[in-house]
């Protein structure tokens, strides 16, 4: 193993994917709640003159998450523009970023109506909500942070592909993962060939019960029939660090499973007609 690699570096990392707290104070920062968050360690960042800015599109879980963003760094980036039709949500948002009332809008299609009046877009809508905003963003040029699945069909990806380059503009999907340190080192790791030739790889993503029951039972992706079924909508991140961490591209994928728990015949008699506690 390369010298560069020390055990106390070995162990910052891992602390830092654990989430543990007993680190360097210079590693983490506030955010506007006064949370401590941990502050990116790219080395791709690079020095910007005036902060960036974007509009919103879906002030959701994930439009909070970047939102927060601009908080916690000004100088990076600043939040001009929302569009949400929840319309709680979009007045909690207008009030966190102050924005004006000019540039809030009731959903993704009005954003599109007005000249381009931003750098970027994020667009944070549901998964069946991200091939619209991101044809319009690129054909006005905007580049554009995408939150994944890209789209739930090849051709709609195609299509985004294929305006990304013919525009140039950046359309960056919301792989989290491979901006983690863990996951970072663990490319340098085995792209430097610091374990040797790579023969086999597992990774495993283990769906807690809070989460299966929160977003894939009573949540957005209840249904795999009306929204992404959970090989995209949770896996998609799983196959992208998988392609990215060997740096080749893949063969054939094979996907199998099957509800076992969350079906009707395991449902307790006394709520036998509680089709909210069933994933289909
Ligand atoms: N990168 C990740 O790790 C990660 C994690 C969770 C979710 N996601 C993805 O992020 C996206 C959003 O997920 P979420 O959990 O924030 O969902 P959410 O339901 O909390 O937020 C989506 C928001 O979009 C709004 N919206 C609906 N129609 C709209 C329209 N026409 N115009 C504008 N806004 C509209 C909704 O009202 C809602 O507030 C999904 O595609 C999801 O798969 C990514």
């Amino acid at each position: 193993m390369p010298s560069k690699f020390s055990r106390r570096n070995a162990i910052r990392l891992l602390g830092l994917s654990a989430g543990a707290t007993a680190l360097p104070a210079t590693l983490f920062g506030k955010n506007e709640n006064s949370q401590t968050i941990l502050l990116p360690e790219n080395k791709g960042h690079q020095k910007i003159d005036k902060p960036i800015t974007a509009i919103v599109c879906g002030a959701g879980s994930r439009g909070n998450v970047y939102g927060n963003y601009s908080i916690a760094f000004p100088d990076r980036l600043d939040i001009v523009g929302v569009a949400e039709p929840i319309a709680i949500r979009n007045e909690r948002y207008a009030a966190k970023h102050t924005i004006p009332s000019e540039n809030r809008f009731n959903t993704w299609e009005d954003v599109f109506k007005r000249p381009k009046f931003a750098d970027a877009i994020i667009i944070t809508t549901p998964d069946n909500l991200h091939y619209g905003p991101c044809m319009k963003a690129l054909a006005l040029g905007y580049d554009v942070l995408l939150e994944k699945p890209i789209s739930p069909s090849e051709k709609e990806c195609r299509d985004i592909l294929g305006l990304a380059k013919k525009t140039g503009k950046i359309v960056a999907v919301c792989h989290v993962l491979r901006y983690a340190p863990y996951f970072v080192k663990l490319r340098e790791l085995m792209q430097s060939g610091a374990i040797g030739e790579i023969i086999s790889i597992q990774h495993l993503e283990p769906i807690e019960h809070v989460h299966m029951s929160h977003s894939y039972v009573r949540g957005n992706w209840h249904n795999s029939k009306q929204t992404t079924p959970i090989i995209l909508a949770k896996s998609c991140h799983d196959l992208d660090i998988l392609r990215w961490l060997v740096g080749r591209p893949c063969k054939s994928i094979h996907a199998f499973g099957d509800l076992n728990w969350f079906t009707k015949k395991m449902l307790p008699k006394e709520v036998q007609n509680d089709v909210s506690m069933v994933a289909m």
